[in-house]
């Protein structure tokens, strides 16, 4: 389809440019038909706002974070047109022909107006997705489509655009926002929207990087450079485009100016960043109990299991079936007893069954909380409880009351965190009981919010997810102040990162989205949501036994490691594959509880700066043109490199390597020095078990010992640390459960230096208000050789060599004191 043809009519342009005027960091043009506003909102951030009507009213859900006024920015009438010059961007509108260019501050052109903005009424049957049977657009601006087209550097690769499916780089694809249930099969490498909406992108090139955010909730799209391959086009229905952009300079300037302006990701519970296990299918306490049992006999670590649909009566949320699940407070505590936690699935529909007994459904009736018809009747849709209701979580009172009900039937039971379902939102077309066969497409003029603030389902079906997170996460909170709430949700948009984590929905077992898993964690950091999984294993269909292997192998770096599979598919506990399997997921999950406290820390920064855990390996080496283009491996926070193995029978892994000295994780032997100086293709050994992780030069890296879960006691704390000439790390680390504030959490400056034959690695003192329990502290240097002489704080100390791991490490009791750590190479 031809980029015209998302108009029903001739779309206006907004004519000539009649006045600007500048107001402090801000200016304001009037066209004949359009209005624009460009202005500086906070350091690194510049607004512009274009509508052919009045702006769009403020929303009370909406997720922008106010900013401290910059100094330096000022808007100024200039020769031929206005300017604003801010810290790191400058944006300008030139008189003749009234377009925008957006400039970096050395004068270098970013983005270019290709075209006057355009206005019109859309066409809803360009988007197959979104319509239903008969569904018309809502009257209004709602309906009306507003159009920039941008050109870009060609150059450019453009990172980012939420949760997809394909490659890194998304340049020549059309994407469009729009939150959907797409099953497994339409994970494909084509597929435009899957379950969530961020309109973010980040474009990166060596030595530069800007972002932008499309501050749009309705139905909106880019054409990046699809149709025109150095224009960026974008159409949003709502009537106006409203586009925040991130000065960079790097991509982490930008995810930090983001997540600056839409919310820091959220810190999670230790719980939460071990190891979870999951399936549709799991039927009655005893079963549950029995596959905790089974990781405990095997000494597998295990921090949490996941309850699916089947805990519940009859589908009915916020209950439990009495026959299978008939003591849900004993069951909570036998799972607790083995050092697990509980996570509980909520879908957003509440079955339609007045007068039976069941609450829930009675309060959102009666209290008039669920979505409505135009005509003001409740909307209903089948979902697994066959006929139900949708709560308006637009609305702060519903969010409240949604929020509330998860007080005596789960966190009064004792259940820990809680799982988002279906709340795109998803609904079939006929009983789930009846055998459903497709989605329905809700409609689009369904009405949300109340008083001034109703709003039609075109607005805010891309926020559902992320209201209903918010909602929970708000009301975990308030029933349960002393802990960190921890929600996960299948539907999400920019904002959801400060209360949710998520997983990117039903996949299949298939090699492809094992490798797609990659690009698709990484580019939801890159949007902001750093806290992201996919299922291990895979949701649909059944793994083999190898890929099973591969995928935990590679799960131990998600952010979020969960394996879950679909009711009737064969068992996929990590010992369901025979021992030869177990054997590599235990490798997995005890490297994943090693990395620990590295990944603690990671949270923190993310909490801190919105840095990602897994990132791009242009993320850390932006000026390098060969590590942008890699998304078939990637970096666990700055240290780490990881190139999983994504074909079957592969025992090899080809891997372009950034510039620097890498060293095997396993072994500590240098790798490849040839290839990392030329960027060149590194061929590494990738055994089943062992898949190539290196450790980058200047490491300091922190490990801990192997759990059961993170509800036993970190004894051990090694940095490992690979020499350079100077590196740093803030270790971060807290009790992680309670709430934490700023003062809260212990932090440990760790730095490394090396001049000439002596290296330095020392240990600041531990400030905050955390005290760890008792533990070792050991230093393990992945050295070439044996070092001549080690001292500790001045005094001369033996380290123990071992060759096998090119390891130099000695060990004291850890007393929070300052240290020094000197080898003479
Ligand atoms: C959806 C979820 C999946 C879950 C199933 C049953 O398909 O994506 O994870 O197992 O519903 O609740």
């Amino acid at each position: 389809m031809d980029d015209s043809e998302l108009f029903a009519e001739t779309p206006r342009s907004t004519g000539r440019l009649l006045d600007v005027t500048t107001d402090g960091p801000a200016f304001d043009a009037a066209y004949e038909s359009a209005r624009l506003r460009v202005e500086t909102v906070g350091r690194g951030i510049a607004r512009i706002r274009l509508a052919s009507g009045p702006f769009a009213p403020a929303r009370s859900w909406d997720v922008l974070r106010s900013q401290p006024p910059v100094d330096g920015a000022a808007a100024s009438l200039a020769e031929g047109g206005v300017r604003l010059e801010a810290p790191g961007m400058i944006v300008e509108l030139r008189d003749e022909g009234g377009r925008l260019r957006v400039l970096g501050p050395d004068g270098a052109g970013w983005l270019e107006q290709a075209d006057p903005a355009a206005f019109g009424r859309g066409r809803l049957d360009a988007f197959p997705i979104v319509v239903g049977k008969g569904d018309v657009l809502p009257a209004g601006r709602d309906g009306v489509l507003a159009r920039l087209k941008l050109t870009l550097d060609p150059d450019d690769r453009l990172w980012g655009f939420g949760q997809r499916t394909g490659g890194l780089d998304r340049r020549g694809r059309r994407l469009t926002n729009w939150t959907s249930d797409t099953f497994g099969i339409w994970h494909h490498r084509g597929s435009d929207n899957l379950y969530q909406a961020q309109p973010v992108f980040i474009a990166v090139k060596p030595g530069r990087a800007f972002g932008a955010y499309l501050h749009v909730s309705h139905l909106s799209r880019f054409d990046a450079a699809y149709t025109h391959p150095d224009r960026l086009a974008i159409d949003a229905f709502g009537g106006e485009i409203d586009l925040f952009l991130f000065a960079g300079p790097t991509p982490a300037d930008v995810v930090e100016q983001l997540t600056r302006l839409t919310g820091r990701p959220l810190l999670p519970p230790h719980w939460a960043l071990g190891f979870h296990q999951s399936r549709w299918g799991y039927d009655s306490a005893q079963t549950v109990l029995d596959v905790v049992d089974g990781f405990r006999a095997r000494g597998l670590p295990l921090d949490a299991v996941h309850l699916d649909i089947d805990y519940m009566r009859g589908f009915r949320c916020f209950t439990w079936d009495p026959q299978r699940f008939p003591d849900p407070a004993g069951f909570v505590a036998a799972v607790h007893d083995r050092g697990a936690r509980v996570v509980t699935i909520i879908d957003p529909g509440l079955k339609d069954d007045p007068g039976s007994g069941y609450p829930p459904a009675d309060e959102a009736l009666m209290g008039a909380r669920v979505l409505r018809n135009a005509d003001g009747s409740p909307f209903r849709g089948y979902v697994w409880p066959d006929r139900a209701l949708f709560p308006d979580f637009a609305r702060a009172e519903v969010r409240d009351w949604w929020g509330s009900l998860h007080g005596d039937s789960l966190v009064a039971v004792g259940v820990d965190g809680i799982w988002n379902d279906m709340n795109e939102p998803s609904a079939f077309d006929g009983s789930f009981a009846g055998g459903h066969s497709h989605d329905r497409p809700f409609p689009l003029g369904l009405e949300h919010g109340d008083g001034n603030e109703r709003a039609s389902h075109l607005e805010v079906r891309n926020l559902y997810g992320t209201l209903e997170g918010r909602a929970t996460f708000e009301g975990l909170r308030r029933l349960r102040p002393e802990r960190r709430p921890w929600v996960l949700t299948r539907s999400a948009g920019v904002g959801s990162q400060a209360t949710c984590a998520t997983w990117m929905g039903d996949n299949n077992s298939w090699w492809e989205h094992l490798e797609m898993s990659v690009p698709q964690l990484l580019s939801m950091g890159l949007s902001g949501s750093p806290h992201a999984g996919a299922d291990i294993g895979g949701f649909r269909e059944n793994a083999s036994a190898e890929l099973f292997a591969r995928w935990i192998e590679l799960g131990a770096f998600y952010p979020f490691m969960r394996d879950h599979t679909e009711q009737g598919t064969r068992p996929q506990e990590p010992w369901a594959f025979g021992p030869a399997v177990e054997a590599v997921a235990r490798a997995a999950l005890e490297l994943r509880y090693r990395l620990l406290p590295y990944l603690v820390s990671l949270a923190h920064e993310a909490a801190f700066s919105g840095a990602p855990l897994m990132r791009p390996l242009g993320f850390e080496f932006p000026d390098e043109a060969d590590s942008l283009d890699v998304e078939d491996a990637f970096m666990l926070g700055p240290w780490l490199l990881v190139a999983p193995v994504i074909r079957p029978r592969q025992r090899w892994r080809s891997v372009v390597l950034p510039p620097g000295r890498w060293r095997d994780f396993w072994s500590g032997l240098p790798v490849a020095a040839e290839a990392a100086a030329r960027a060149r293709p590194a061929l590494l050994e990738a055994p089943l078990g062992r898949p190539p992780l290196l450790l980058r030069e200047g490491a300091l890296l922190p490990l801990g010992n192997v759990r059961a879960s993170t509800a036993a006691a970190l004894t051990e704390l090694t940095l490992m640390a690979s020499p350079a000439a100077d590196s740093r790390f803030e270790l971060v680390e807290d009790d992680g459960e309670s709430v934490v504030d700023v003062g809260g959490p212990a932090r440990t400056q760790l730095a490394l230096s090396l001049r000439g034959s002596e290296l330095t690695l020392s240990v600041g003192a531990r400030s905050g208000a955390f005290a760890p329990s008792p533990r070792t502290l050991a230093v393990a240097l992945r050295l070439d050789a044996a070092p001549a002489a080690v001292t500790l704080d001045g005094t001369e100390v033996q380290a123990v060599w071992d060759g096998e791991r090119s390891a130099a490490t000695l060990s004291w009791d850890d007393d929070g004191a300052a240290h020094e750590v000197r080898a003479t190479l």
